[in-house]
């Protein structure tokens, strides 16, 4: 590879960057939100148009983002405004990748508040083999409502669940602060084939439960007339946050791309890798769930709520929620690890910290709002700061962090940056950076230029008008 500037890490190959760029991909998004928005959102329509998005909106913006980066060789704003500089842009768009930047430390936050009750979950189920093996199935002595109030007493205990915060902040800091591949890169090498390992090892085990083919008719059939506007923002926003665009991440993994990366293969694998997770941990959790005879929630509760009950009714279900647990760890991890270092290079280049500082400094930080998201979920359940604002009625502070990024950072981000793309960025730049020729070269310009700005600007009224969106698209579509 070629030598960076001077002061500058970059990955040490190019399957390293994958790794880690699947890594911050692949995560609680993949794991929870898509399998809970698939089900509620209509099965097969809501997956076949997630598809759909990911090919013709997630990875155009994210060859977009690699780009920035890899051409910048620095932090999201820095990049940003060197090519606006280079291509005789305002040096304003360095604020756009600042708010993207801002926008994934509050991610982390929230982010870190989930981790922490996977933590806690792997303490319950290890805890469960010492007491009582591996050959059963998870609490087998206890009652279905005493396994049902795990959920609850974490969530409404506020302390605990900022001393595991705090925990998993601290794994998080503990990679990041040893720098690109002293760290952040060791993490997605060791991790993440564990990660696919267990993964299919959990997803093998339950095809033989038996209820394979119920999940498959859950998943995949499709029936076109489920896909209601709103169906189809879910989909484009649950694309969004699965690849991590719209906040910086991937623009700060690609400054640690060398020259020699063609960056729409290695796009089009990341954002294949990251799809195919999504659709195999449908295959996994489903047919688990649909054993055990429990029907699929939405949200969290499908997670730490469903899937411990169906694990209690399984043979080997401690084994395999323990398993299934620290997967989910690793998978958090690799998301969290990336959502530090954008804030953290940021603090590099700009405050002139060292890494080890920088790092423990959005750690601080991000403790300090986790700290509020568990509080206002626990012992100050009431707490809703911010619910004065129709958007946030009646959310606590973990709530309202998800919202405003989701709904409206995210969005924008994407958006700003596909318009970067399409509209500011030198072609010729683009033309020596994207790896595409031809008619794949134009098709990406056409996307970048029109079609992702008008998509993201439909799902940024969603977020903030949902029934009139809904309305108009269900309308456009004949639903
Ligand atoms: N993509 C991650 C997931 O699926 C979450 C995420 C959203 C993220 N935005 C990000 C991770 C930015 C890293 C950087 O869980």
């Amino acid at each position: 590879m070629v030598a960076a500037p001077s002061g500058h890490e970059n990955w040490s190959s190019r399957g390293a960057f994958i790794l880690a760029a699947v890594g911050s991909a692949v995560g609680l998004g993949n794991l929870v939100r898509f399998p809970a928005e698939a089900g509620t959102n209509g099965g097969g329509a809501f997956v076949l148009f997630y598809v759909f998005c990911v090919v013709l909106i997630g990875l155009p913006v994210l060859l977009s983002e690699v780009l920035i980066g890899r051409h910048g060789q620095a932090a999201a704003p820095i990049s940003f405004r060197k090519i606006a500089e280079e291509s005789g842009g305002s040096k304003a768009w360095g604020t756009v990748a600042s708010l993207g930047v801002f926008s994934a430390f509050l991610v982390l936050s929230f982010y870190c508040v989930i981790g922490g009750w996977v933590l806690y979950y792997i303490g319950l189920f290890a805890q469960d083999i010492v007491a009582s093996g591996a050959t059963s199935g998870a609490f087998a002595d206890q009652s279905f409502e005493q396994v049902d109030s795990y959920f609850g007493g974490m969530v409404s205990n506020g302390v605990a669940t900022s001393v595991l915060d705090v925990g998993f902040v601290g794994i998080t800091v503990f990679f990041v602060a040893r720098g690109v591949s002293g760290g952040i890169e060791k993490v997605a090498v060791y991790l993440m084939p564990a990660f696919f390992f267990l993964l299919l090892g959990i997803t093998v085990y339950g095809m033989f439960g038996g209820a394979l083919s119920r999940t498959v008719d859950y998943l995949f059939t499709f029936e076109p007339d489920k896909l209601s506007g709103e169906v189809m923002l879910a989909a484009v926003g649950q694309a969004f946050f699965s690849l991590s665009l719209g906040v910086a991440g991937m623009v700060t993994y690609g400054a640690y791309v060398g020259r020699d990366v063609n960056l729409a293969s290695t796009s089009g694998m990341i954002a294949g890798a990251d799809t195919a997770v999504a659709l195999i941990a449908g295959l996994c959790i489903f047919p688990i769930v649909f054993v055990a005879g429990l029907e699929p929630n939405g949200g969290l509760g499908l997670m730490f709520q469903t899937l411990p009950h169906a694990f209690s009714d399984i043979p080997f279900g401690t084994l395999i929620g323990l398993a299934f647990f620290i997967m989910v760890g690793f998978a958090a991890l690799t998301s969290s690890v990336s959502l530090m270092e954008a804030p953290t290079s940021w603090a590099m280049e700009r405050l002139g910290l060292p890494r080890v500082q920088a790092a423990l400094g959005v750690s601080v930080a991000a403790s300090v709002l986790g700290v509020l998201c568990a509080l206002s979920t626990g012992s100050l359940s009431s707490f809703h700061p911010l619910g004065f604002i129709p958007m946030f009625e009646g959310m606590g502070v973990l709530d309202v962090l998800d919202t405003f990024t989701g709904k409206l950072t995210m969005p924008i981000g994407a958006l700003l940056t596909a318009v970067f793309i399409g509209w500011v960025a030198s072609r010729r730049l683009l033309d020596e950076e994207n790896g595409l020729s031809g008619g794949l070269h134009r098709f990406w310009l056409f996307l970048v230029r029109w079609f992702c700005p008008l998509v993201l600007t439909l799902i940024l009224f969603g977020g903030i008008f949902p029934e009139t969106t809904g309305q108009m698209l269900g309308f456009l579509s004949g639903g």
